[in-house]
């Protein structure tokens, strides 16, 4: 297994530079779970963000959906998230980008940890079905752009057509 190799950069730079390589950590797998791990993995090297994970939309018993945590990098965090609630649940609900460049002034933020101040959550769409999101937080306010939506919107829509 080959090194990530990130030079130092503007952020579109280092996107510019890991995209190719995500894309070629993940081609010859088929098992979500470990490709969805090494995404994480990589974002966190690359930019050491606080913490990067995804939640996936489940079903229980009873056919409720929820998103449960997925494959993650950072401190534990909250299991499970409903649908339109927080940051998560209203990307999933909306199946669109948000980013919170405070959170301390999103209603309804769920705070796993008091560490985070902005965040990014960029829903995983497939045909025309939320079947997760990426979630990304940071220790600094502001951390998050149109830049960051555009190049992760690329990396999962890139990942998700070869599924
Ligand atoms: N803040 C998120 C919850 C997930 S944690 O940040 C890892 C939200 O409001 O949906």
């Amino acid at each position: 297994m080959k090194k990530l190799e990130i030079i130092a950069g503007s952020k579109e730079e280092v996107y510019e530079q890991l995209l190719p390589q995500i894309a070629a950590l993940v081609e010859n797998e088929t098992e979500l779970t470990a490709n969805l791990a090494n995404i994480t993995a990589a974002l966190k090297e690359a930019f050491g963000f606080l913490w990067v994970g995804f939640y996936l939309v489940k079903e229980d018993e009873s056919l409720n959906q929820s998103l449960v945590l997925g494959p993650f990098q950072g401190p534990v965090a909250c299991t499970r998230i409903p649908f339109g609630k927080g940051v998560c649940g209203t990307s999933w609900k909306e199946k669109r980008t948000l980013i919170v460049p405070d959170v301390e002034k999103f209603p309804g933020h769920i705070a796993c940890s008091s560490l985070s101040k902005s965040e990014i959550v960029i829903p995983m769409i497939t045909g025309d079905k939320v079947i997760g999101v990426l979630d990304i937080d940071s220790s600094s306010l502001n951390t998050f752009d149109q830049t960051d939506a555009v190049f992760l919107e690329k990396l999962l829509n890139d990942y998700l057509s070869t599924l």
